[in-house]
Order: structure tokens, then C-alpha cells, then sequence
């Protein structure tokens, strides 16, 4: 397979240094990009001349263009852009939790999950090659016809606002020749996962990797899990 230069969001931990790991291992060049480079040891411990760390918080419209120009300076263009950086509220981690819910960070949750996923793609479009592709993690919980059972509301919401925003991104006629899609890592074991989730970082990883290198720009639009499965909006 020809090396891509990939760009992953929220590549300090969890899913996204996953990413990183495993971009690195099989040739491509990585931009890294996560809020504070300084503290995020285990992507710069992935030492290579391919991996390029940068500071972008997505939630940050200066610094994702500060980034924007950084990696302009160092390539062309991008082959995949994998929009990954997510939150989830300390106070959902327990369900049913409206009560205690705080509507202000509730806001926070939409302008990273979302909002700052929609931005960072806009940011990046001009980069993106020709067939390239923008995959953004999503969740199950973003899901209206799986979300048959109350957990979090505002995680949820924010990951339905995702798929809305991608599948929107993926009709409009500037991601012409492009895939755009949103894919649904599983439960994995992150800090957000915690330990007792089914996959490993390793499994769900590799899982969207083999599906991100099999997309066509027919599949823009798609809704997808790690494994390949369809998923329902
Ligand atoms: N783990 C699961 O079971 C699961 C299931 C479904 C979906 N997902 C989704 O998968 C993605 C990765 O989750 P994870 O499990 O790897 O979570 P995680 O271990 O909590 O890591 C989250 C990552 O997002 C970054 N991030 C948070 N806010 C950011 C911001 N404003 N700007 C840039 N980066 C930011 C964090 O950076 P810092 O280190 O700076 O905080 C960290 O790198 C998320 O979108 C999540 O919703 C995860």
C-alpha cells in the first residue's frame, strides 16, 4: 500500500495515539495534532521523521487555523484527515443523569464533538487530495435508532450533531471526488472507555484503518463501524 500523510485530532491518548501508532508502523506520515504537545509523552515516545506533533485544539478557531498554516508549511496535501478529539462529561458517565447535568459544558461538548470536528474539516478541505477521505469517530450513541435506552444526553446529542454535520459535509459539492464518512470505534479501552470495555485501542484501530483504506468516493456519506458493518443512523 502507498504510505499516506494522515492528520489525526486528539492524538495524545486513546484512540487517537492508536492512530498514531500504527499510521507510523506501516510508512505513512502523521500529523499529530493535540491541545498541548508538551504533556503528551506517549506520541512523542513514537519518535520518527514522519511524525509530526502540532498544537491544535479544535475547539479553538485561532488555533486550528494556527495549525492549518503549520501543516501547510510542511506538505501540500493531506491524503485522510481523521477527526477524532472527543469528550464525554464526567457527569455522564453515570445514566440517567439529567438532574445533576450542566447545560454550560453541555455547550462545550457540542463545539468539541461537533462543531469543532465541522471546523477542522473546513479548516483542512483546500489540503485534502483528490479521493481523499475525512473520517470522523462517532459513536453508537450517536445513533436515534439504536438510542432506544436512556444513557447520556448530551455525549449522544453531540455525536448525532457529528453525523448530521459529516453527512452534510459529504453532499456538498467541495468534498466532490472525496469520502466523508463517520465511523463508530466500538467500546475500547481509553480513558473514556474505561477498563472494562470489549476491544482494545489495538483491535478497533486496525479494524477502521482496514475500512478508511477501503473507501471509495461512492461510500462518502456512510456511516460505518471499526469492523465494517453498516451502522443505523
Ligand atoms: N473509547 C470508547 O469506547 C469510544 C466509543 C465511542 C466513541 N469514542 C470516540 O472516540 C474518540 C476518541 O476517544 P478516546 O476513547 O480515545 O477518548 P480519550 O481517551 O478520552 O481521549 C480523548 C482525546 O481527545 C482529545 N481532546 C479532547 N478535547 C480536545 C480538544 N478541545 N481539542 C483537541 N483534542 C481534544 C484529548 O486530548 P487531551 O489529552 O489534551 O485531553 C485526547 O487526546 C472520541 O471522539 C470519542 O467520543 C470512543
Amino acid at each position: 500500500m502507498t504510505p499516506k500523510t494522515v492528520l489525526i485530532t486528539g492524538a495524545s491518548r486513546g484512540i487517537g495515539l492508536e492512530f498514531a501508532r500504527q499510521c507510523l508502523a506501516r510508512g505513512d506520515r502523521v500529523f499529530a495534532a493535540c491541545r498541548t504537545p508538551q504533556s503528551a509523552h506517549h506520541l512523542a515516545a513514537l519518535a520518527s521523521d514522519r511524525l509530526h506533533i502540532i498544537p491544535l485544539d479544535v475547539a479553538d478557531a485561532a488555533s486550528i487555523a494556527a495549525a492549518q498554516r503549520l501543516v501547510r508549511e510542511q506538505t501540500d496535501s493531506l491524503d485522510v484527515l481523521i477527526n477524532n478529539a472527543g469528550i464525554l462529561l464526567d457527569d455522564e458517565k453515570i445514566p440517567d443523569n439529567l438532574a445533576a447535568l450542566d447545560f454550560e459544558r453541555t455547550a462545550q461538548v457540542f463545539r468539541v464533538n461537533a462543531t469543532g470536528a465541522l471546523m477542522v474539516a473546513r479548516a483542512f478541505l483546500g489540503m485534502m487530495r483528490r479521493g481523499g477521505i475525512i473520517a470522523s469517530i462517532t459513536s453508537g450513541y450517536g445513533s436515534l435508532t439504536l438510542h432506544t435506552h436512556s444513557h447520556t444526553y448530551a455525549y449522544s446529542a453531540s455525536k448525532a450533531a457529528l453525523n448530521m454535520f459529516m453527512r452534510a459535509l459529504a453532499h456538498d459539492r467541495l468534498t466532490r471526488g472525496m469520502c466523508v464518512v463517520v465511523l463508530d470505534p466500538g467500546w475500547v479501552r481509553t480513558d473514556m472507555g474505561t477498563e472494562y470495555a470489549d476491544l482494545a485501542p489495538s483491535e478497533s484501530v486496525g479494524g477502521m484503518l482496514r475500512v478508511i483504506d477501503s473507501l471509495k468516493p461512492a461510500d462518502t456519506g456512510r456511516f460505518l463501524r471499526w469492523d465494517g458493518a453498516e451502522m443505523p443512523w
